[in-house]
Formats: structure tokens, sequence, C-alpha cells
């Protein structure tokens, strides 16, 4: 916008005036014939009305001008924005429109502010009702356990070692939570810092499938690795994170696996990738559940999850890690056949 000083303006409309008013005493006295009285008449009315008309103009700018200004300073104390940021607020700008325009701006941003706030308050009831829900199951059969054997039960011989090591089951559960809890708190709020390096994925793995070996024979389930390559490759990522990645996959595949079941983990190179698929011959997800397997406390069998210990997290904490390496995740299963579990790591 133009930015004119009040001095020009003012020479600007005197030298508009004199102009017109010569015009006017030409016209009036040698082509109308108009007698000098006359003349000097009419030219000293047109002189008050423009005067008047610029003293009036003035007065009313001026009152507008000093209540609009309030208004916008007001409205500038309340924006929480830096206030260097701001632009001077200028005599000759066209005020209305810029207190309309920061209005406008101004509630635009409060109304998205009151949607994230709205939406943060609905996550966090949801989260706290979810960590209540899923740490009541662990905190009243410890309660329970702790009850009998204080009214006697640790006399029992036939009870008491059973009873404690069911209380340090239900503890063991309660620090998983816990820990995934706050695996998943960090990885939803962008708190995860990666250390990454190269390394050969399938060591991961069978390091992995060594650790969880025992828990596969409970169910009589074998773990076999099979890379689809010969060459050995590496992969640049985050091997703390990678591994549990590998973890929950093949707990999974362990927990919703059928009785001497078989999991696969293979390996394909993909140029610029490597894709590492899970895949056991267990339950099977149905089609309606399988695109919410990943929202965090989603279970498809609540009650036969919490028989395995679940709490739904495992393949939220696992889309958040492959996520923040930039990297893809889906799944494929079918009901009775089995299920994968498919990622990609960036090759080295
Ligand atoms: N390999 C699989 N076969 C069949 N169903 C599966 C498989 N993996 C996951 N699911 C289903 O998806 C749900 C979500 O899995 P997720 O790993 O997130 O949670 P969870 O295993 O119940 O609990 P946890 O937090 O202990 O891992 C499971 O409850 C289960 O119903
Ligand atoms: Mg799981």
């Amino acid at each position: 916008m133009q930015n004119y000083s009040a001095n020009t303006l003012a020479f600007r409309v005197s030298l508009i005036l004199a102009i017109v008013l010569v015009g006017l005493v030409v016209v009036l006295k040698y082509s109308m014939g108009l007698s000098i009285e006359w003349t000097f008449i009419v030219i000293v009315t047109a002189c008050f009305f423009i005067i008047s008309f610029f003293i009036l103009r003035n007065i009313l700018y001026n009152f507008i001008y000093r209540r609009i200004r309030l208004i916008y300073k007001s409205i500038s104390n309340i924006k929480e924005d830096d206030k260097t940021k701001q632009e001077p607020f200028n005599m000759h700008t066209d005020m209305l429109q810029q207190v309309d325009h920061d209005v406008t701006a101004w509630a635009e941003k409060s109304k998205k502010e009151i949607e994230q706030w709205k939406h943060m308050l609905q996550y966090r009831k949801e989260f706290v009702g979810n960590v209540s829900h899923e740490l009541k199951t662990p905190i009243f059969n410890i309660q329970g356990y702790t009850l009998t054997l204080l009214e006697g039960g640790l006399e029992d011989k036939r009870i008491n070692t059973r009873y404690l090591s069911k209380i340090e089951k239900n503890i063991n559960r309660m620090i998983s939570i816990v820990r995934d809890l706050e695996a998943i708190s960090k990885l939803e709020h962008g708190e995860l810092s990666l250390r990454i390096i190269e390394f050969n994925p399938i060591n991961l793995a069978q390091d992995v499938i060594e650790n969880l070996e025992e828990r596969a024979n409970e169910k009589d389930i074998t773990l076999e690795i099979v890379p689809h390559y010969e060459k050995a490759h590496l992969v640049e990522a985050d091997p703390e994170y990678i591994r549990q990645v590998f973890t929950n996959l093949i707990l999974n595949s362990i927990n919703y696996g059928k009785e001497k079941g078989h999991t696969k983990i293979e390996f394909f190179d993909m140029d610029d990738n490597l894709l590492i698929e899970v895949t056991d011959n267990g339950i099977g997800i149905a089609e309606e559940n399988i695109l919410r397997v990943f929202e965090r406390f989603y279970r498809v069998d609540k009650s036969r999850s919490t028989q395995s210990g679940g709490t739904g997290l495992g393949l939220a904490i696992v889309k958040h890690i492959i996520e923040a390496h930039k990297q893809t995740i889906n799944v494929r299963s079918r009901i009775g056949i089995g299920t994968t579990l498919a990622f990609t790591l960036r090759k080295h």
C-alpha cells in the first residue's frame, strides 16, 4: 500500500483546491459574465463547503481511527504472535480491512487450536481409560492371591508357591504393560530418537528367535529364517527398535499360532530396500478386522488376547517404529490359514 506523509497529502490537496478555484473564477467571470461581487460570493461559498468538508472528514476520520486503533491494539495484545512481526498501523491503510483481515486470521487460528485441544483431550481420556482398564486385571489378580495367602494360604504348601508365582506373573505383566505404554506414548509424541547404524537383520532375527525359543517350544511351534538372496545385505536402521519389531511380530505368531505350528521369517532383496515377512500358519485375522490391528489397544478377540496376555499395543508400536524409519508395513491374513506381517528396511 502506498504510504503518503501527512505533509505531501496536505500539499497535494491545497494545490488541487487552488487550481479548481482559479478555474472557477475564469469560468464564472469570462464565460458566464458574472459580476465580481457574485463571483466572490460563489468562490467564498465553495471554499466554505470544501473546507467544512475536509474539517468534518478529518474529525470523523480521527474519531473512528482512534477507536479502531484501540480495537486493533486489543487484538494485538490478545494475539500471542510476536509483536515485532506485526505490520505497523498506518493512517492511510484501510483500517477496517486490516482489522477484518486480522480478526479473521486470528479466529481461524483459534478455531484450529481449539480443535487440536479437543482432539488431545479426547486422546487423553481414551488413553487413561484404556490404561486403567489394562492395569485393573493384574492388580485385582495380585490382590486376590495376596488376600488368600494372608488368610491362611501361606501355611498351605499346596497353594503357597503356586500363588506366589501367579503374583510374580501378574507383576511381570504390569511391568510389560507400563513398558509398552511408555514406548507408545513416546512414539506417538514423536519423542523417538533413532540411532541409525548398519547391521545384518538376519543376525538380529536369529538372536530374537533364540530368546523366544522357549515360548515357541511351549506350543511346539518351529521358527525358521529363510533368506531369498545369496550375498549378505546390511540395512540402515536402529537395531534396538528393530529388535522390538522382530520380537513383537514373532511373539504374535506364537500367541496366535496353532499348536505344532510354523513361523517363517523371510528376507527379500528389493533393490533399495529389504522386504522382511513374518508368516505364521495360525488362526488368522478376519478381513473386517485387518485394518484395525495397528490401532493402539485394539484386539480382535479380547478374551483370547487377554488369555495370551495381550494389551493390543504390540502392532501399534511396530507400526510407529517402521514409520519413524520412513518405511512401510502391511498385513495379509486369511482366517484359519495364517497371517503375514511385511515391512521394509533401507538397504546399506
Ligand atoms: N499373527 C497374528 N495372527 C492372528 N492374529 C493376530 C496376529 N498378530 C496380531 N493379531 C491380532 O491383532 C491384535 C493386535 O495385536 P497386537 O500385537 O497389537 O496386540 P496384542 O498381541 O493383543 O497385545 P500386545 O500389546 O501384548 O502385543 C491381537 O490382539 C490379535 O487379535
Ligand atoms: Mg502382540
